[in-house]
């Protein structure tokens, strides 16, 4: 692997208080309401989904997309491949996707596209992460963990190469 100079830019402690924050946040906007499921994208949200959904204290489904727009690169190819389908139906349920990072919005758009055609009774979507300078479509997001400036970002899920998935903190990443 290539390794490259991290600086730390969330803390796992910051990470942590603020999916907690989240969590009861999305409790409140789900109250009431039967049949919710949780679509984690895969790879990247693997952790902040694992931690959001233990913040959430209510009954919820879980499912998995997977999808990738990057390749090894570090910057958005605008296309986005899909490499795994959710394995059952979101007909008439409340589905909560999540997300790691929303950075061009193409992904994002793409799959509340996709999903949407699905037939869902609702969609919410949460994102760790926005690059609010990076947008390059409107991309609306109900729930953001932190803003951050237009760097390349790895850890908690976020990849570098398939590498750095598993800090527990969000880095930047010096290229050289
Ligand atoms: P978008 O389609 O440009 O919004 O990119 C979304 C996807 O690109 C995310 O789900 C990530 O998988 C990946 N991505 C975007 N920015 C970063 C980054 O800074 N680090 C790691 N992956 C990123
Ligand atoms: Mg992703």
């Amino acid at each position: 692997m290539n390794h490259v100079n991290l600086s730390t830019l969330i803390s796992e402690a910051q990470i942590q208080k603020r999916v907690q924050e989240l969590g009861e946040q999305i409790k409140e906007r789900f109250s009431g309401k039967e049949d919710i499921v949780a679509v984690g994208v895969l790879k990247g949200s693997i952790m902040f989904y694992a931690d959001l959904l233990r913040a959430i204290d209510m009954d919820i489904q879980c499912e998995f997309y997977g999808c990738s727009s990057y390749g090894n690169s570090t910057k958005s190819s605008g296309e986005v491949k899909l490499t795994l389908d959710l394995a059952n139906s979101v007909k008439d349920k409340h589905v909560l996707l999540i997300e790691d990072i929303v950075d061009s919005g193409l992904t994002m758009n793409y799959l509340k596209t996709v999903i949407g055609a699905r037939n869902p009774a609702t969609i919410t979507t949460a994102s760790l992460l926005l690059k609010p300078d990076s947008l390059k479509e409107e991309c609306e997001v109900d729930f953001v963990g932190f803003e951050i400036g237009d760097d390349f970002v790895v850890g908690y899920g976020l990849d570098f190469q398939g590498y750095y998935r598993n800090l527990p903190y969000v880095a930047t990443v010096n290229m050289n």
